[in-house]
């Protein structure tokens, strides 16, 4: 049984989020998505709203399984036999702090990180870009997906 793990925060899943977790899902028997807890960042979404949307867009690939962690991510492929994180990359600027997590993370456990290059109409895709967007009435409909879009709008509403 092939196992990995796509950790983030999904505040929300992005469409870029989703295409990382689909390629990965085709290459492994179970792909993990774990929501990572972060008490210090405010989010907009509760934990228990991102889990949910994540499993609704996920639901038809058919080997996904959404978790929530709090604690490091080490630890959560420790408890569950994971043996590979799997990231995407979008341009050379995320790479040093990947590359940094990536050896501190082997060093811990001997977890393995795989990046994956990032679709280029994705390239320059953030959960924050897409709230800051859909704040101001951006158009954010192609680079989210449709539950994603519904929820955000009474959201920001909120705000
Ligand atoms: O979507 P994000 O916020 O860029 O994801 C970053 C995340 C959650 C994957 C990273 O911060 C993480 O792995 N946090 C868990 C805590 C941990 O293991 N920290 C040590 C990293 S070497």
């Amino acid at each position: 049984m092939r196992r990995a793990v796509c950790p983030g925060s999904f505040d929300p899943i992005t469409n870029g989020h989703l295409d990382i977790i689909a390629r990965a899902s085709r290459l492994y028997d179970t792909v993990y998505v774990a929501v990572m807890i972060n008490q210090s960042k405010q989010g907009l979404f509760t934990i228990e709203e991102r889990i949910a949307l994540i499993e609704e867009v996920t639901g038809e690939l058919g080997n996904v399984r959404v978790e929530s962690f709090h604690g490091l991510l080490v630890d959560f492929c420790k408890q569950r036999e994971i043996p590979a994180i799997v990231k995407g990359l979008r341009a050379v600027s995320d790479f040093d702090y990947e590359l940094q997590m990536a050896q501190m993370n082997i060093g811990l456990t001997g977890v393995e990180t795989l990046f994956v290059p990032t679709n280029p109409a994705y390239s320059f895709l953030s959960s924050s870009l897409v709230k800051e967007v859909a704040q101001w009435g951006g158009d954010i409909s192609h680079l989210v997906p449709s539950p994603v879009l519904h929820a955000l709008k009474p959201k920001l509403r909120q705000r």
